[in-house]
């Protein structure tokens, strides 16, 4: 056993992954007859056509979506393992698939139909030819202006505004590298981000709408530029949309020689046709960071053929996109799921899409779903953080709605039964089939779900592997922990599938070493099936196949369906000059799923004070964004700590979360922990903040927090 293994157990030598989960079975929900009847997969026999027998060659179906200028001759090539190589051979255009490849029949048919946050403002329809008018002329700005060709990276800093897929379109014509980064995140993060892919040209806007604000965004390009500069990379232009063409909503100066507003530069290529660029299958198509074990984010970098493929036949089968449907992601693109089933998966299917631009319950709770009637959505898609949202400040609202969903998803983190519930009687008007979607950043495309009209649902499980993957459970030895065990393990996959990223941008060791080394059994071996994926992700099996995952196993906040990883919110922490240590815990939290607590120690001589906690804070908002806002900030005396130095995780999450903290008779100073109890837990009850009683899966993950340390 490796010393990881031996650490991730506790003190009976039991691992905390095999710790046995009791839930109350649920019951299964089945689609109507309704839906079945319209499904793009009704017919059972697609999960035969798919089944191991017939992988890898049942990607086909999913490659012959597209359109290719040349033909693929391996359908997956595994010399070179982990480094999977899908549809080797093949030529493709990514926006050529999205975009050009559907005029010839539905020119005037809506792409995105935008909805700007403040409702006096028009909804603006943008057809498949408008895209391609304006993706043409913004790829010939960043082509003839900035220089830019295939292989190169840009990043964006963008909202939700129809520019953003449009400026992505754009570089996957040209076979330019996007990277677009969260708009919520802070200039800091986001110049990391530059500096990490080397992009020379940063695509920002000057503000956007949130929560009834104009907010000022492209402060925030300055300080990402500042961030590069600092990191040793230069950030040579700067291009800047207008959220009002003409007006500036920024209070910041324009940078003479590096700052541009596009709108100004647009005229100059009005009617410009740029050739789309044939990129071999395996190009990249665009990077996507992501939080880990470790505080430097991950550059995902996922690629043309296989994972264009890959969302364009889960959109059709899992999303059930028809031409004629009314389709709302209400994702933000700028995380994976946006990508992916907003962005390529829909327009490669030449869907109608809906994107918004603001806050879901702005002004009201019934934003969500006046948007749905107006626009005859009968597909929604969005997080459980959303629904829960909804549901606490809008529980009636759906019924005042006269709007019918024939499908909705839920995808980002583990959904309560409850709220399952409330989603389906409430906002499905008990008629919508659900998916809750399981998957990663990584993973391009879903990995876990049922098949909405073949596999009834049931809440809180995300289901069985989807068409081509397939997932197991593992203990910490390896060793399958079998379905219906009642046991808890690392889900993984067994077998490659043509939207896992290609690997982590400039660190192909990291890629190796976090994602295939855990579960690798012979790395010399060509062969497949010797290279599991690790998704990082607990989860059970049970006897029926379903899975439901119970989160992350390494120290990886998800706040609101965002990974947070502890690391690079403890050195955001450590950017404050006072702060000696800090430790970042998740606790439990009704809307949110968890929120962030810090624990920090001050340098000798320093006293404790408001000030210092608020300091904390605006430097974890600072650094990396207004969505990891600690909910509390503890100064404390002292961190409780191993013999060896290593600050106990665990035991500071489960004062947070009022659970057993277990045995600290091993901590090299075990009377701290008394001392902190007392000092958190009567503020938090003084606060108000009553705990309540968590479930047996949740208190497993507070007592396992930190074990991978
Ligand atoms: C969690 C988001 C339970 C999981 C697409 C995963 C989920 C992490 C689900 C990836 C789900 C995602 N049920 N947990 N349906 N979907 N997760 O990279 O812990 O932002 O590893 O990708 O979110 O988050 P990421």
């Amino acid at each position: 056993m490796t010393a990881q293994h031996q650490t991730a157990r506790n003190q009976d030598g039991v691992s905390e992954a095999q710790i046995a989960v009791h839930w109350r079975e649920e019951d299964y929900y089945p689609p109507t007859a309704k839906f079945i009847a319209q499904a793009n997969a009704g017919d059972p026999d697609i999960l035969e056509r798919f089944s191991e027998r017939h992988f890898p060659d049942c990607f086909k179906e999913y490659a012959d979506l597209l359109s290719w200028d040349s033909y693929w001759h391996t359908t997956l090539d595994t010399s070179d393992p982990p480094f999977w190589k899908w549809f080797v051979g093949g030529r493709l255009n990514a926006c050529y698939n999205c975009v050009d490849r559907h005029l010839r029949t539905s020119r005037n048919k809506a792409a995105f139909i935008w909805v700007p946050e403040p409702e006096a403002e028009d909804t603006q329809a943008i057809t498949y030819q408008e895209l391609y008018r304006r993706v043409n002329e913004f790829a010939a700005l960043l082509r003839d202006f900035c220089g830019l060709k295939a292989g190169d990276r840009v990043t964006f800093h963008l909202p939700m505004v129809p520019e953003l897929p449009v400026s992505m379109l754009a570089c996957a014509r040209l076979g330019v590298i996007h990277s677009e980064v969260f708009g919520g995140f802070s200039g800091a993060a986001c110049g990391g981000r530059v500096a990490d892919s080397g992009s020379h040209v940063l695509v920002t806007m000057d503000g956007y709408y949130r929560n009834g604000e104009l907010v000022d965004h492209k402060v925030k390009a300055d300080e990402a530029a500042a961030t590069a500069r600092e990191l040793g990379h230069e950030v040579d232009k700067v291009l800047v949309w207008r959220r009002h063409h003409g007006q500036y909503a920024s209070q910041t100066p324009m940078v003479d020689g590096r700052d541009f507003f596009v709108d100004e530069l647009l005229p100059g290529y009005r009617g410009a046709v740029v050739e789309p660029v044939s990129m071999p299958a395996e190009a990249p198509l665009f990077l996507m960071y992501t939080s880990g074990t470790t505080g430097r984010p991950k550059g995902c970098q996922h690629s043309t053929g296989g994972y264009l493929a890959y969302v364009t036949g889960t959109s059709k089968y899992y999303q059930d996109i028809h031409p004629e449907d009314t389709y709302w992601c209400a994702a933000d693109i700028g995380w994976i799921t946006g990508h992916s089933y907003i962005v390529y998966g829909p327009l490669a299917l030449g869907a109608t899409s809906v994107m918004y631009e603001g806050t879901p319950t702005y002004p009201d709770a019934g934003r969500v779903w006046r948007i749905a009637e107006r626009l005859g959505v009968n597909i929604f898609h969005t997080a459980p953080t959303t629904i829960r949202m909804l549901r606490k400040l809008g529980p009636e609202e759906p019924s005042k709605y006269d709007y019918r969903l024939k499908h909705m998803t839920t995808v980002g983190e583990p959904i309560e039964p409850e709220v399952w519930r409330w989603y389906y009687d409430v906002a499905g008007k008990g008629e919508a089939a659900i998916v809750d979607t399981w998957w990663q950043t990584e993973t391009g495309g879903f990995l876990g779900s049922t098949l909405p009209a073949l596999q009834p649902m049931k809440p809180g499980s995300c289901g069985p592997g989807v068409l081509g993957v397939y997932p197991v459970i593992y203990d910490e030895d390896g060793n399958v922990v079998e379905a219906g065990s009642e046991r808890a393990g690392n889900i993984c996959i067994r077998n490659p599938w043509p939207g896992i990223f290609q690997t982590i941008w400039g660190q192909p060791e990291r890629f190796v070493e976090i994602y295939y080394e855990k579960y690798c059994r012979d790395r010399q071996s060509k062969d497949w099936h010797d290279w599991p994926y690790f998704a990082g992700d607990g989860a059970v099996q049970a006897a029926d196949g379903y899975f439901r995952i119970l989160g992350r196993v390494d120290d990886v906040i998800n706040v609101a369906g965002h990974r947070l990883g502890t690391k690079e919110l403890e050195s955001a922490s450590l950017t404050v000059e006072e702060i000696a240590e800090a430790a970042a815990v998740p606790v439990m939290d009704e809307v949110r799923g968890r929120a962030v607590e810090m624990y920090v120690a001050l340098k000798p001589g320093l006293q404790p004070g408001k000030e210092l906690e608020n300091k904390v804070s605006e430097a974890i908002v600072r650094e990396i964004g207004k969505i990891a806002r600690p909910q509390h900030v503890w100064i404390v005396a002292d961190m409780p700590k191993t013999r060896s130095g290593k600050i106990m995780r665990r035991v500071i999450a489960g004062i947070s979360n009022f659970t057993d903290i277990g045995d600290v008779s091993t901590l090299a100073n075990p009377d701290i922990v008394d001392h902190i109890k007392h000092h958190v837990q009567s503020e938090k009850l003084a606060h108000g903040e009553v705990p309540r009683e968590l479930t047996p899966e949740e208190a497993a993950e507070v007592k396992a927090f930190g074990s991978a340390d």
